[in-house]
């Protein structure tokens, strides 16, 4: 394993150095193993119809963000979100008046931050763009807006690359999955077609509104989103619920995992571990050749994850089994990390 950090001891407070000096000590047993998943919170699986028949003919407002690398990507907006919670019946649901109140960015167990988009996501779509990763087959574990996966498909369909590839979008909420992830990566889709093929496919007689930064999701447009993944070999799988044995037996039975993506989920230390164990677990199923790329925070204040505690606990329980580098990124204030991990 080799890494390096690019901070000095002064950058840290005395707390923090005693956390990164004092090693933890070796796990008793998994904590994916200790883990209770309660039952409203176990993984399942959702198809891409599914999801669309929830979205059909509702308007999406999103904006278009510039990465601090220089990369577009679109993203819907988070108002528009909290428009479609409240225009529909189940508005009234914990997490839907939880986002609507603005009340707190994560709550554990009820909504784990998947609506907006995290520094780090930023950092991850930087990374994917400065070289190619082979790929047929990626997990985006704690999507959320999924911005390095729509990244990952906005340049498959701009390269013409017709490879086959099979993306699996996972979140704690369902509602995040139907409302920002899948919006997110038709979005970023539409962007790639002419604007009179867009034009023609989201406008009528009855609705003949087009704007800039408007996309009506039509059953024409989404059935062109599906051929489109169809021609390019593109298979979308979505899935909710909470994190543990469950969910690694749910992805790994139907595809093993090549390329792993996690970006900002390493920020409590009670699931820090069960981040760790499930990266060791699911790229360990693969044949061959397989890495993960988390992308994170040095140092989650308030909360208390870290990206020293995350290379500390990976490296136990890893057994040697794969190579690690930790890439610091330095360009403001806020430091952060793209820890890069390989299958030896
Ligand atoms: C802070 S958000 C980050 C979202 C996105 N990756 C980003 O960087 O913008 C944390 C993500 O991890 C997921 N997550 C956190 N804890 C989880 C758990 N115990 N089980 C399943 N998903 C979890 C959330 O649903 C959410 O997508």
């Amino acid at each position: 394993m080799s890494f390096s950090f690019g901070f000095t001891n002064d950058d840290l407070s005395g707390d923090e150095l005693d956390q990164s000096s004092t090693p933890s000590q070796p796990p008793q047993a998994r904590a994916l193993d200790t883990l209770v998943t309660p039952k409203e919170n176990l993984p399942q699986r959702h198809t891409l119809a599914q999801l669309c028949s929830t979205l059909l003919n509702v308007r999406i407002t999103f904006d278009n963000y510039t990465t601090p690398g220089g990369n577009l990507i679109y993203r819907r907006e988070l108002f528009d979100v909290k428009h479609q919670i409240m225009s529909e019946d189940e508005g009234s649901t914990q997490l839907g008046e939880m986002l609507l109140d603005e009340q707190s960015d994560l709550q554990r167990n009820v909504y784990e931050g998947g609506f907006k988009s995290w520094e780090c996501a930023y950092d991850a779509v930087d990374k994917l763009a400065s070289g190619q990763v082979e790929m047929s087959s990626v997990l985006e574990y704690g999507c959320g807006t999924a911005l390095p996966s729509c990244f990952i498909l906005l340049r498959k369909f701009t390269s013409g690359d017709k490879n086959s590839l099979r993306i699996t979008l996972s979140d704690f909420n369902y509602d995040v999955l139907r409302l920002v992830t899948l919006p997110n990566l038709i979005i970023n889709w539409a962007s790639t077609l002419p604007v009179e093929k867009l034009h023609a496919l989201t406008t009528s007689e009855e609705n003949p509104v087009f704007n800039n930064d408007e996309v009506l999701l039509t059953q024409q447009l989404i059935q062109e989103f599906t051929s489109a993944l169809n021609e390019f070999n593109i298979e979308l799988d979505f899935i909710s619920g909470a994190w543990g044995n469950q969910f690694n037996e749910l992805v790994t039975s139907q595809t093993s995992v090549d390329f792993m993506i996690s970006s900002e989920t390493i920020y409590s230390p009670d699931i820090l571990p069960v981040v760790a164990e499930s990266i060791v677990e699911i790229l360990s199923r693969t044949n061959g050749t397989a890495k993960c790329m988390v992308a994170a925070k040095n140092i989650y204040f308030g909360v208390g994850g870290s990206v020293i505690e995350f290379v500390n606990y990976f490296d136990k329980v890893s057994e040697s089994k794969f190579i690690m580098e930790v890439e610091e990124i330095n360009d403001s204030q806020l430091k952060r990390s793209l820890v890069m991990i390989e299958k030896k």
